[in-house]
């Protein structure tokens, strides 16, 4: 796991480096209860293998991901509270276990990444974008609200920029996206695998428990003033004397290269 697994709304690649792609093109990849319970089972397992160093997400056909299906939204005035509850607390689910990936998550988008596929952008840890690309917390156009989103997403743009753009639900191009940091990179939309390729070449080169421990330590001690020394003193103190930190630091001193690289 996860191999070529196919589940009905999303596919998968074989490991180490994984190709994760939204598969519902016909609505341009909107997630419904179905997705949301393939992505989030997907991740929790993902989470759980150890042979995957990174994973590129992507959406099939003309677009990355039109962000939560408006039928399904539709449909929930029959549910009654509880049952709100527990749908909205099941989508927080699928975009915890995708944040909380311990290893490098790369977006690939074309096309539209819109309210929760703009959500989808903010959990990736690296995202490369089409210059012809759309965005859009698009959300109070509907009359809802980017609400499961936007811890994550306001952890990635900050509240100015939330401020504006999910007040006014505008959409904005690929460069304003990389602005404010929703997007790394910018390219011809013929230049995303390229360009995604070169991520995923920084990440080979890079030690793989070093990575997720990295990973984990942004999440802990973002946003922390002043109680953040322990656990940053800790990492590394745990860090240099591990065998891959021992390994990696050898390696550089006697000019070879590091046991985990495959070439
Ligand atoms: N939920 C459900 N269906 C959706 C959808 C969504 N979020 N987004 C698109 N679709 C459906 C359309 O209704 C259409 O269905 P149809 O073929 O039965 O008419 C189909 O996907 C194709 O959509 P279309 O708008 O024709 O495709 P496009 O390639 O021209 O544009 C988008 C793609 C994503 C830019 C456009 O569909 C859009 O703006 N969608 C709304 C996105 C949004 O605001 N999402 C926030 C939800 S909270």
């Amino acid at each position: 796991m996860p191999g070529s697994d196919v589940m009905n709304t999303i596919t998968t690649s074989p490991g180490p480096f994984v190709t994760l792609t939204l598969n519902r093109p016909d609505v341009r990849n909107a997630f419904n209860e179905e997705l949301i319970a393939d992505l989030t089972a997907w991740a929790e397992q993902a989470a759980a293998a150890n042979d995957i160093r990174a994973v590129v997400l992507r959406g099939a056909g003309k677009t990355f991901c039109a962000g939560a299906d408006v039928n399904w939204m539709a449909k929930t005035v029959t549910y009654t509270r509880d049952e709100n509850l527990a749908d909205a607390k099941r989508m927080r689910r699928m975009f915890e276990a995708l944040d909380e990936l311990p290893f490098p998550l790369i977006g690939r988008v074309h096309g539209a990444a819109l309210g929760g596929g703009a959500g989808l952008a903010a959990i990736c840890d690296i995202v490369v974008a089409a210059e012809t690309a759309t965005f859009g917390f698009t959300e109070v156009k509907l009359g809802i609200l980017p609400a499961v989103i936007s811890p994550f997403a306001l952890r990635k743009v900050g509240i100015s920029a939330a401020r504006e753009l999910f007040l006014t639900g505008a959409r904005f191009s690929a460069a304003r996206a990389r602005e404010i940091g929703l997007v790394h990179a910018v390219v011809p939309e013929m230049e995303l695998d390229d360009a995604v390729d070169g991520f995923l070449r920084e990440i080979e080169s890079a030690a793989p428990d070093a990575v997720a421990e990295a990973k984990r330590m942004i999440r802990e001690v973002a946003g922390r003033v002043g109680d953040e020394a322990e656990i940053t003193a800790a990492a590394i103190a745990e860090r240099r004397v591990s065998p891959e930190g021992q390994e990696g630091l050898r390696a550089f001193l006697e000019k070879r290269t590091p046991a985990w690289r495959a070439r």
